[in-house]
């Protein structure tokens, strides 16, 4: 029987049957009342996960959209943007402000390990005219499993004067972000992680020193213009017709969230990883990540062992035990795979998969 297929990668994530059950409605009209109470409901609910007081815009998109609206509100042409790249979702922050016109410089360090504060100052230290307008960094690096020290970082590029835009989508509703405490300008995420509902919706939260920039951008992008989204959600709506009933998942989601709480659910993540890290390590698999203090709690990338192949692990997991397990992105892609423990995930999944992938080996290497 095949209905109870896991997924075990870092998004989409599992959606709870109470959040399945919300979306199989009729869709209502996006400008009734009925739709705005939901719309206020929500917007609070996501300043609640944001931790921000901060508007957080609700776009209708995968996450990449936010990242897009982000530097598509910032970003004048041959304006200088630092890209802090320690994987593959880094590297998109340069990509998304090379296509405004930026000038990007890049502090890219090798692939599973974080950006260390010390090399961040010295690019800032030197930068004594102050030309750096935005500094782009990933807090959780879903292509690796490294969390970086957004803390730090932030208040590094707060010092300088840069504006901080930091991509919280792997992030969000799994590992602690709060985004007025850190001073981050800008924190986009998406529906498909820790929100557990499907994909197709993208936030975004901008403070006033954000908005200020923002103001001066010559060529905003029109559909995620942060303007329009600011004036619409004055009046509890959206300039276009959102994605309804993701929205009312949604609402179902955050109401599972806050009965949980936001503590709750960052142990949750965090026992959730250190259970699978250490069963990984007890069936004799290497982490690609060792160093704890930068591990993911949402995702956790594996070294095959030796003489098995990543493509067959993850057949062998998907075909045996309908749990599904993503592989590594361009470079690390067969070289390693990776399990997410991202959002709707139990300890029980964790140790299911853990008895599975035991299983999946030993059958490998017969
Ligand atoms: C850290 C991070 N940033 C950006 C993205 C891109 O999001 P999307 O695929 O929803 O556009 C992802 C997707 O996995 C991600 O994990």
């Amino acid at each position: 029987m095949k209905d109870k297929e896991f997924l075990m990668i870092p998004g989409p994530t599992p959606v709870p049957e109470s959040v399945l059950l919300a979306m199989a409605k009729h869709p209502i009209g996006h400008r009734s009342k009925e739709f705005s109470a939901i719309l206020r409901r929500v917007e609070e609910g996501l300043k609640w996960v944001f931790q921000t007081k901060n508007d957080v815009h609700i776009y209708t998109s995968s996450g990449t959209g936010a990242m897009c609206s982000a530097l598509g509100n910032l970003v004048n042409k041959g304006d200088k943007v630092l890209c802090l790249i320690i994987g593959n979702f880094g590297k998109r922050w340069a990509k998304i402000a090379k296509s405004r016109g930026a000038e990007v410089i890049e502090l890219e360090v090798p692939y599973g390990k974080a950006i260390n504060p010390n090399d961040l100052k010295e690019i800032l230290d030197k930068d004594v005219n102050k030309e750096i307008k935005i500094v782009t960094m990933t807090h959780n690096e879903t292509s690796t499993g490294v969390t970086n020290p957004v803390k730090d970082l932030v208040a590094l590029v707060k010092a300088h004067g840069a504006l901080s835009v930091v991509d919280g989508i792997t992030s969000l509703g799994a590992i602690n972000c709060p985004m007025d405490e850190w001073g981050i300008d800008v924190l986009v995420s998406g529906s498909q992680k820790g929100f557990m509902i499907p994909p197709g919706l993208a936030f975004l939260a901008a403070n006033e020193r954000a908005f200020e920039v923002h103001k001066k951008c010559e060529y905003p992008d029109f559909y995620f213009n942060w303007t329009d989204y600011k004036k619409n959600l004055e009046k509890d709506t959206t300039p276009w017709t959102p994605a309804v009933n993701l929205v009312v998942a949604l609402d179902a989601a955050l109401a599972m969230m806050k009965d949980h709480g936001l503590e709750n659910i960052f142990e949750l993540h965090k026992q959730n990883a250190k259970l699978l890290r250490e069963g990984i390590k007890n069936l004799g698999l290497k982490l690609f990540v060792e160093d704890e203090s930068i591990a993911s709690y949402a995702i956790t990338s594996v070294l095959p062992p030796d003489g098995v192949s990543v493509p067959d692990i993850r057949k062998t997991m998907k075909e045996q035990y309908d749990i599904t397990v993503a592989n590594g992105q361009n470079d690390l892609k067969d070289k390693i795979f990776r399990m997410g423990t991202l959002g709707f995930v139990s300890r029980r999944d964790v140790l299911t998969a853990l008895a599975a992938l035991k299983e999946t080996v030993e059958i490998l290497k017969k």
